[in-house]
């Protein structure tokens, strides 16, 4: 949600700052600020509401914010409205100590008043400022800021990701997690520390992800980790395996239609060096699981949030045919707080892009608290639920900026059906089927190029709904939770109402909202419910519904019943999602896109939901 970069070394900190901020404004973004360390070692804070930009214009000359020492926050507004006041960093009362902080401070209300009785003063609504206050309370008795830092950071129950700057102590920057990641950069006789690497892979790709209460002291040439308890801890380095273009448009106009464009890449890297066509199996090594434990496993809880838990509803989809393992899949929001009942024999399977997402941690640990055993399907190297799983699979689709998740959600999908292959072949799926399996997935970044060349008539086709005010989406089967995603991606950038129903469930509600306003997007591919998916649509054309299909080359019942349809190619019954859901995320751009609408950062959206 909320964004940190901070920096200290011999440049110019303040447009290395905004720089990074912008890459992070795509985390949440409804306003933003910087405070900067100047060279006659004076704090200068500028804050803005809006977009990045307007705190741009805000600054004055470059030469007059000139320092070597800065920290920047983009804003997700939780406590008090998003107004330049309330956008951080936030100080203290003599203005010397600067932070900028991410999660949420439960406990603020309590230090506040005693604050407040002790005769601080808040200019700010943020449960965020009572940091800034602890801290100069602390440094009032000591001249170590580390320590001042690490006193405040006892007292404060919640989340944090935090950084500290102070006019005091004009060499270094400190900073801390607890629950909100915290990532120290590490450059040539200069530092970055971040809530994410995007904003920094630009300077370096060698960092320290800093674990759960642990806080650094970055000054231009060292580094120290502790405890909050102050007892050293050593650092692990890790590489960034990524490349800065991740992080770049390049020619397109959006970063969601890059990424869609991406997909034949980014599915391919999903499965790149984990099929064993000798075995006609495949290999996913981070599970941390043998062949024993695999065998007798008896049920898979799949929990997530969004996309991602459409992709684990898919994965149900695969699994329970491929292996006949049980799977159920629940929200991460309702699953940490009921009690649920995990039989002996599962594991949970938590999914999620970021790896930060906080329903979704929570979920996790909850597991973890009840002894079973926990694996992580992330994006994100080194994110807290990557680390705090106990075995997983990285999906490795690169950075995912555009805050409608769309080539992540296919490499979710594409690792779920290498896990069902996996778990099918210990069990009772022939040699020639996984074979068979192997070959048509290595087709499918083909495939998905295929309908990636239909982006101009998609184009067209959006055109023709994008005044519509609802919308409608059909699939059966593996495709129904296709359909929910098609609805979600519309709905999040495009702000249509948008709803994902199966195909026969129709008739029972929906069918009520048809008239010759609704576009009704279906997804009919020639399997075996095709027939009953055609009869669903005749019911929509009855009522004079305008049909967009998904279907494949060649499908002369479907052209005749809509009013435009895209072609996939065919493929296995497993593996249509990767497939069908390419034409329903170009549509949701397009018509967005067409409504002039900012497809990237779409309004009161978060790409990362590190708040319950
Ligand atoms: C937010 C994002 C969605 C994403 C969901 C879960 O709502 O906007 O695109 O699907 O969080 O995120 P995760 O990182 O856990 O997959």
């Amino acid at each position: 949600m909320c964004g940190i970069v901070g920096y200290i070394g011999n440049r110019n900190a303040t447009p290395i700052i905004i720089e990074g901020l912008k890459r992070l404004e795509y985390r949440g973004y409804d306003s933003s600020g910087i405070a900067i360390i100047d060279k006659d070692s004076k704090l200068k804070l500028y804050k803005e509401s809006g977009k990045i930009i307007e705190l741009e214009r805000i600054l004055p000359a470059p030469k007059e914010v000139y320092g070597n020492i800065g920290l920047a926050h983009t804003r997700w507004a939780t406590h008090g409205e998003p107004t330049s006041t309330n956008a951080h960093p936030h100080t203290s009362c003599s203005g010397k100590i600067a932070i900028v902080h991410n999660g949420i401070i439960e406990n603020f209300q309590i230090l506040k008043n005693k604050l407040l009785a002790q005769g601080h003063v808040f200019a700010s609504e943020t449960d965020s400022e009572v940091v800034a206050h602890l801290i100069e309370h602390f440094s009032r008795k000591t001249d170590d800021l580390t320590l001042a830092v690490q006193e405040a950071l006892k007292l404060v129950e919640g989340t944090f990701g935090i950084a500290v700057i102070s006019e005091d102590h004009p060499d270094r920057i400190i900073a801390a997690r607890k629950g909100s990641p915290l990532i120290i950069g590490i450059g040539k006789n200069e530092f970055f520390v971040t809530s994410d690497v995007s904003a920094i892979i630009i300077h370096t790709k060698k960092v320290i992800y800093l674990h759960d209460d642990e806080i650094v002291t970055v000054t231009r040439d060292s580094f120290e980790i502790t405890t909050l308890e102050n007892e050293v801890v050593e650092a692990t380095i890790s590489e960034i395996d990524w490349d800065v273009s991740s992080i770049d448009k390049g020619q397109f106009k959006h970063f969601m239609l890059k990424e869609i464009f991406e997909q034949p890449i980014s599915v391919e890297n999903a499965f790149r060096g984990r099929l064993v066509p000798k075995l006609s199996t495949t290999r996913l090594g981070g599970l941390n699981m043998t062949g024993d434990e695999l065998r007798i496993l008896e049920k898979i809880q799949i929990v997530a949030c969004g996309t991602s838990w459409h992709a684990g509803l898919i994965g149900k989809y695969i699994i329970e045919h491929l292996s006949r393992v049980q799977v159920d899949v629940e929200y991460a929001s309702e699953f940490r707080y009921r009690n649920p009942i995990i039989p002996k024999n599962t594991v949970v399977i938590v999914i999620s892009q970021s790896g930060e997402t906080a329903d979704t941690l929570a979920a996790l640990r909850e597991a973890q608290a009840r002894g079973v055993r926990v694996l992580g399907i992330t994006n994100v190297v080194g994110s807290t639920i990557a680390r705090e799983s106990d075995g997983g699979v990285y999906i490795h689709a690169g950075a995912e900026i555009g805050v409608a998740s769309t080539k992540a959600f296919t490499s979710q999908v594409t690792v779920l059906s290498l896990l069902a292959v996996l778990l099918g072949r210990m069990r009772h799926l022939s040699p020639v089927f996984g074979t068979n399996f192997i070959n048509e997935l290595k087709g499918i970044p083909e495939k998905i190029q295929k309908i990636i060349e239909s982006n101009a008539q998609i184009r067209k086709i959006a055109e023709t709904i994008k005044d519509a005010t609802n919308a409608l989406y059909l699939g059966r089967g593996v495709n129904y939770p296709v359909a929910l995603e098609g609805a979600l991606k519309l709905k999040e950038i495009s702000y249509i109402h948008a709803e994902g129903y199966p195909a026969a469930e129709m008739k029972h509600g929906p069918i009520a909202l048809i008239d010759e306003n609704m576009p009704v997007i279906s997804i009919v591919p020639k399997d075996v419910i095709y027939d009953k998916i055609i009869s669903n649509l005749q019911e929509v054309k009855a009522r004079n519904g305008r049909i967009i299909a998904i279907a494949n080359k060649g499908d002369d019942v479907v052209s005749e019943l809509a009013e435009n349809v895209i072609y996939i190619p065919e493929t296995l019954y497993d593996l249509q999602p990767l497939l069908s859901v390419i034409p329903l995320q170009l549509l949701a751009y397009h018509v967005a896109d067409l409504r002039s609408l900012d497809v990237d950062q779409p309004r009161n959206l978060a790409k990362s939901v590190t708040v319950e």
